[in-house]
């Protein structure tokens, strides 16, 4: 199933975003994860390396990770659109909408137990356009058995600084969820 899919996706031209694009950046990680993590979208460096989170707001994310005892290889994480838009706009529907499905696969594959919404492109596009990120984060919203966890994109992190302390609460929150499904 696996291969299936990373073979679906290889040559995607579902939307225009394939015109620029260097590297499809499928997603990585533990393909029988607990927790799943969801960006936005590719950015430079993810595009040069086809993988999720490696540049500057990676970074960050992996220090958080470290602090909190998550360990990158055992999460999964993917974005909503796979292919970099261009100077980082956010992607536009009709670019989500063609992409989605390829996430809602990872999704079934995974069977996370938990899946944080990093920022709001991935929170309106998951979980309803209805949704608005300063009121959503931080709170867990349960549907069909997953737990998401809304919080801030880290790149949001790195434009404000007080927003951190809220992505750490949010993070220690998605820990604690954790513990507690694993003991029950
Ligand atoms: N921002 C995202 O939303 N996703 C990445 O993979 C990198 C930066």
């Amino acid at each position: 199933m696996w291969e299936e899919l990373e073979n679906s996706i290889k040559d995607c031209t579902k939307c225009k975003l394939c015109e620029g694009r260097h590297n499809i950046v499928f997603g990585e990680g533990n393909k029988e994860a607990d927790i799943m993590f969801i960006g936005e979208g590719p950015g430079a460096d993810e595009d040069a390396q086809g993988l999720p989170f490696v540049g500057k707001a990676g970074q960050l994310m992996n220090k958080a990770f470290q602090g909190l005892g998550i360990k990158r290889e055992e999460v999964y994480i993917a974005n909503i659109v796979k292919c970099r838009p261009p100077n980082n706009r956010v992607p536009e529907d009709d670019e989500a909408e063609a992409c989605l499905e390829y996430l809602r696969n990872q999704v079934m594959l995974v069977k996370p137990k938990i899946i944080v919404l990093l920022g709001s492109t991935a929170l309106k596009n998951i979980l309803g356009k209805e949704y608005g990120i300063t009121s959503a984060r931080g709170k867990w919203i349960e549907k069909k058995e997953i737990y998401y966890m809304p919080t801030w994109h880290p790149a949001a992190l790195l434009r404000d600084e007080a927003k951190k302390i809220d992505f750490w609460k949010d993070l220690k929150e998605v820990v604690k969820k954790y513990n507690e499904l694993n003991v029950k």
